[in-house]
C-alpha cells in the first residue's frame, strides 16, 4: 500500500499548504476531518498524522478534538492548535495568553538534539500565529525549542510525537520545509514514493477497474485539468474515450487548433462549432451575470446534445476536478461567503445528466496535475497555460458581444501573450490577458482622426486567485505590446495597463 500521511483539519487557513508541502516532499497525503477515527486511518494505509492549526481554543466548549487512540497509534506532528490539543489530551495544560502573537519570531533549539530539527541552525526564524500556548507539558514530553516568550515553542516525547507552536508550512518559516521533511523521513521513516510515474500507473489501474467495458466522454475546455484527465483516461481505456470540444466562439486565438493538435491523434475527438448559437443567444446582452448564465446554460445543452449523439459511447463522464476543489467544496461555508461572481465551469457537469462520473485528478494539486501531464507527454504550452474563465472572452468584451469584437480581442490578446512569452515572463505571472473595453476615444493615425476602441491589458501575480496584485511588467514590454496592438488590430487606437489589485478589483473585468 502506498505511504500515506493524514492531515487532520482543524480549520487552519494553511491546511492545504501543509498538504502541498508533504506532497512536494514526495509523500502522498490526504486531508481528513478532525473527527476521523484511528480505525479509518489504519484502513487507509496511513503511516503518520499531522494535526493542523485552527482558529479555536482548546478551552472553548465544543472545540474540535481527536480520537485519542490516534495519538498512540501513529507518529504525530501537531502544529499550533494541533500542538495544544495534543498537550491537553495527553494530560498537559494550555494557557490562554490573553494576547495573540502574530508574525515572525526566532526560536532556539534545546538539547538534546531532536530529529525534528536535524540540519537546522541553533536559532531559526519561524512564523507565529496563536493566542494560546502549552504551559505544562504532558508526562514524558520535553521542550525541544523555546522563544523569548515561550518556554515550550516545540515539544517531543523523544520518539514519535511532536508539537510545534509555529507554522513550519508557511514560506515565512524559512526552514519549515526541512522540519516537515525531518518529520516524514527522520521520524516516520517514510521513503517518498509519490512520483508522477507512480501516480499514472496506479491511476490507470483504478480507471480500468472503474470503467470496466464501458465507454466514456470527456469535455475538453482547452484548460490543463480537463486535458490531463482526458489524456490519463485515454491511456487507460484507449478509444473507448471520446472527447468533445465545444467551440463557443469565446475562445482565444488558435485554441481550437491547439486542442485538435494535442488530442486529435490520441482519442476520438468531436469538435463542435457552436459559435453561432452562442452568439445568437448573447446578442445585445450587456450584464455580466446574464452573460455567464446564458453561456453556462447553453453549454450544458450543447454538451448534452453531443453526448446523446454518441449514444452508448457516453456512459461515463470524465471530469478534471482537482484536489483544491474537493477540499474547498467540503469546507465551504456558503452562509458567510458573499457571491461576487457566479463561476461557471464550462466543460463542467450538467447537474442532472444521467452519467456516472470519473474524476481521476481528485487527489492532485495543480502542480502535480502539470507533472502528470508532462509524464503523459502533453505539450508544455498546454500544461503551463494560464487559467481561462469558463465564459471565456464573453467576460472580456465589455458590453454587447459580436463576432467582430471577439476577433478584435483575440488578436490583441494573442499579441500580448506572444510578447509576454518572448520576454520570458509568461510563467512569472499567474494570468495575463487583454480586455476589449466599451470605451471609444479619439486618436490620430497617419494624418487621420480615428475614433476607436480601447484595449486594456491585465496581468496579475497571485498564489490562490483570491487576492492578486498587478504584475510589474517592464515598460519596454508594455510599449511594444501597445504599439503592435494599435498597428495590427484595426479599430483599436488606445491601449491602457490595468494597475488595480484584487481586492478591490477582481482579476477579470466582468
Ligand atoms: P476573479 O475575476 O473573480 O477571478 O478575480 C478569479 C479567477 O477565476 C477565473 N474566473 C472564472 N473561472 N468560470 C471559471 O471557470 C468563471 O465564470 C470565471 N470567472 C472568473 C478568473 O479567470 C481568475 O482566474
Amino acid at each position: 500500500m502506498r505511504e500515506t500521511v493524514a492531515i487532520l483539519d482543524y480549520g487552519s487557513q494553511y491546511t492545504q499548504v501543509i498538504a502541498r508541502r508533504v506532497r512536494e516532499a514526495g509523500v502522498y497525503c490526504e486531508v481528513f476531518a478532525h473527527d476521523v477515527s484511528a480505525g479509518e486511518l489504519t484502513a487507509r494505509g496511513v503511516r503518520a498524522v499531522i494535526l493542523s492549526g485552527g482558529p479555536a481554543s482548546v478551552h472553548e466548549a465544543g472545540a474540535p478534538s481527536i480520537d485519542r487512540t490516534i495519538l498512540d497509534a501513529f507518529p504525530v506532528l501537531g502544529i499550533c492548535y494541533g500542538m495544544h490539543l495534543m498537550a491537553q489530551v495527553l494530560g498537559g495544560a494550555v494557557a490562554a495568553e490573553g494576547k495573540r502573537e502574530y508574525g515572525p519570531a526566532e526560536f532556539e533549539s534545546l538539547p538534546p538534539a531532536s530529529a525534528l530539527f536535524a540540519g537546522l541552525a541553533p536559532r531559526e526564524r519561524a512564523w507565529m500565529s496563536h493566542g494560546d500556548s502549552v504551559s505544562r507539558l504532558p508526562q514524558g514530553f520535553h521542550a525541544i525549542a523555546r522563544t523569548d516568550r515561550l518556554a515550550a515553542a516545540a515539544m517531543s516525547d523523544g520518539a514519535r510525537r511532536f508539537g510545534v507552536q509555529f507554522h513550519p508550512e508557511v514560506a515565512h518559516t524559512p526552514n519549515g520545509t526541512l522540519i516537515i521533511r525531518n518529520f516524514l523521513f527522520n521520524v516516520c521513516g517514510l521513503t517518498g514514493d509519490w512520483t508522477p510515474a507512480a501516480f499514472v500507473e496506479e491511476a490507470i489501474r483504478e480507471i480500468e477497474v472503474a470503467v470496466g467495458a464501458r465507454h466514456a466522454v470527456c469535455g475538453l475546455s482547452g484548460g490543463v485539468d480537463s486535458a490531463v484527465a482526458a489524456a490519463l483516461v485515454a491511456r487507460a481505456i484507449g478509444n473507448r474515450l471520446t472527447c468533445v470540444f465545444i467551440d463557443t466562439g469565446m475562445l482565444r486565438k488558435d485554441e481550437n487548433r491547439e486542442v485538435v493538435a494535442a488530442f486529435g491523434e490520441r482519442v476520438p475527438l468531436v469538435v463542435v462549432d457552436a459559435s453561432a448559437r452562442f452568439l445568437a443567444r448573447l446578442a445585445g446582452v450587456v450584464e455580466p451575470e446574464k452573460k455567464r448564465a446564458i453561456i453556462g446554460e447553453e453549454f450544458v445543452r450543447c454538451f448534452e446534445e453531443e453526448a446523446e449523439k454518441l449514444g452508448t459511447a457516453a456512459e461515463l463522464l470524465v471530469q478534471g476536478t482537482i484536489y483544491p476543489d474537493v477540499i474547498e467544496s467540503k469546507s465551504r461555508d456558503s452562509k458567510t461567503a458573499a457571491r461576487i461572481k457566479t463561476h461557471h465551469n464550462v466543460g463542467g457537469l450538467p447537474e442532472d445528466m444521467a452519467l456516472g462520473v470519473v474524476e481521476p485528478l481528485r487527489r492532485l494539486f495543480k502542480d502535480e496535475v502539470r507533472r502528470v501531464g508532462a509524464e503523459l507527454g502533453l505539450p508544455e504550452d498546454l500544461l503551463w497555460r494560464h487559467p481561462f474563465p469558463g465564459p471565456g472572452l464573453a467576460v472580456r468584451v465589455i458590453g454587447p458581444i459580436d463576432r467582430p469584437s471577439l476577433d478584435m480581442l483575440r488578436e490583441a490578446d494573442a499579441i500580448f501573450l506572444e510578447e509576454l512569452r518572448a520576454a520570458g515572463l509568461y510563467r512569472d505571472v499567474a494570468q495575463a490577458f487583454a480586455v476589449l473595453t466599451s470605451t471609444q476615444s479619439v486618436g490620430v493615425q497617419g494624418d487621420f482622426r480615428t475614433y476607436g476602441r480601447m484595449v486594456a491589458l491585465r496581468a496579475v501575480t497571485t498564489d490562490d486567485f483570491m487576492t492578486a496584485d498587478w504584475a510589474r511588467l517592464p515598460y519596454d514590454l508594455l510599449a511594444k505590446v501597445s504599439a503592435r496592438i494599435v498597428n495590427e488590430v484595426p479599430g483599436v487606437n488606445r491601449v491602457v495597463y490595468d494597475v488595480s489589485s484584487k481586492p478591490p478589483a477582481t482579476i477579470e473585468w466582468e
